[in-house]
């Protein structure tokens, strides 16, 4: 391959991208969370996060976002979260966010509360919307008990707390996950909310939660810090969170001022987010980026928002064919990252056209869900221990280290 027939194209990957705020994202690849599951007992970063930062410092990323932090240490949502309540460890978050901005990304803090997706060993009593568990997961996670309006209120103060810290800790701005079932999209979705008071009942009175989140967070950090949010497509269940009802949540956040869109999909119950879920269409499975067909709806409906769009992306043709057709602005990767930390560089420089990251799947279920969540974590824990990542290593080898190192309990947890 020359390059003088893949500069033109692959180029676009390396635009720089203003927000309307002003924020200049360096390049178009992002890095998606992925958490990392190396917060302390403590729950403060610690040296092995820190490594694996300074691994993906040099990937070539404009925007990496990390791992899901919690705002409140009695609700967990996997082994291994960092979670941020107050000032008390900034130093801590500080030297995370120095590393972590070394090689020139800008870092953003992905920011969540699992409501009642937390493990019943982490979170013995969760709280949610509803008193309403996860369907056919009684073993996995506890039936929650319904938030009352004074401790929803509490909630939305923690959002706006961490953002307020992280971000005077360095890190350059913070993403809400209202995705994958946590508790922003339980909100959402008249599945897991039910309440018939100012926070439930209608479409309009469902998205008041997240909203609210927003303009607290807001409120915190000022105009100049982008506040971005990672938003489901749709939730992929009978009944649940549509299309439609996540594009009117989509205009309530861009007349609100929403810095970025990331667009996703799916629960963990559901995982259309990693793209194994059976309920995606054919075609959606066989395109490269799964919610792409959506992305061009917010688009059209939309144009000024900034959207970013993750899920299945591992070609550079399939990446600047998006970015080329002005769906969409950013190319989020997730699984890639673990894999192979210089992707993105590669990418830029021609020296790689595709990411080796394939579905490993068996047919079943349970053990693909399995091997998918058991194989990037260990590459991520190999980076922070120092090592490189084993992209060939034999799946039951990792599935054995998740264990060792985390239990058998943990693999009741979601990690999306
Ligand atoms: C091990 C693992 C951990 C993840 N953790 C998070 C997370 O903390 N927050 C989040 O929004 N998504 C999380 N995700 C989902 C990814 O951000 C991304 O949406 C998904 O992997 C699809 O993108 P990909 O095909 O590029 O991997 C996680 C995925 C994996 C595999």
């Amino acid at each position: 391959m020359t390059s003088d027939i893949v500069a033109p194209s692959r180029a676009l990957l390396a635009e720089p991208l203003v927000l309307p705020n002003g924020f200049v994202v360096p390049n178009r690849l992002a890095k998606a969370a992925l958490s990392e599951g190396l917060g302390r007992r403590d729950f403060t970063p610690g040296t092995r996060i820190k490594n694996l930062y300074r691994r993906w410092a040099d990937s070539g990323v404009g925007l990496s976002i990390t791992g899901n932090v919690m705002v409140d240490r009695t609700a967990v949502g996997e082994p291994g979260n960092v979670i941020v309540e107050d000032r008390r460890h900034l130093d801590d978050l500080a030297a995370w966010a120095t590393i972590a901005k070394s090689g020139g990304s800008k870092v953003w803090v992905q920011i969540n509360h699992p409501g009642r997706q937390t493990p019943r060993t982490l979170t013995p009593r969760p709280v949610a919307p509803s008193a309403i568990a996860i369907p056919g997961t009684a073993k996995m996670f506890a039936q929650p008990r319904a938030l009352s309006d004074a401790e929803i209120r509490d909630i939305i103060r923690r959002f706006a707390t961490t953002a307020a810290v992280v971000t005077e800790a360095g890190f350059d701005g913070v993403q809400i996950h209202g995705a994958h079932g946590y508790l922003v999209s339980q909100f959402l979705s008249p599945l897991s909310n039910q309440r018939t008071d100012d926070w439930g009942g209608t479409p309009e009175k469902r998205r008041r939660f997240v909203l609210e989140v927003f303009r607290a967070i807001r409120a915190e950090v000022g105009a100049d810090v982008p506040v971005g949010i990672k938003l489901n497509s749709a939730d992929f269940q009978k009944g649940g969170f549509s299309e439609d009802e996540s594009l009117e949540v989509v205009h309530a956040l861009a007349a609100e001022g929403i810095d970025l869109l990331e667009i996703s999909g799916g629960t963990y119950t559901s995982a259309a987010m990693l793209g194994v879920d059976d309920s995606l269409k054919e075609s959606t499975r066989r395109r490269e980026a799964y919610f792409l067909a959506y992305a061009e709806r917010v688009r059209a409906e939309r144009p000024e928002l900034p959207l970013m769009l993750t899920g299945g992306f591992r070609t550079a043709d399939g990446m600047v064919d998006a970015l080329a057709s002005g769906a969409i602005d950013l190319i989020g990767l997730g699984r890639p990252l673990a894999v192979q930390p210089d992707f993105p560089a590669d990418l830029l420089a021609g020296r790689a056209d595709a990411s080796v990251v394939h579905p490993r799947r068996s047919g079943i279920r349970l053990l693909d869900n399995l091997t998918e969540l058991t194989y990037y974590s260990v590459q991520m824990w190999r980076m922070a221990a120092g090592k490189e990542p084993a992209p060939d290593r034999h799946a039951a080898l990792n599935v054995a280290q998740y264990l060792f190192n985390n239990g058998l309990e943990s693999l009741r947890s979601p990690r999306a």
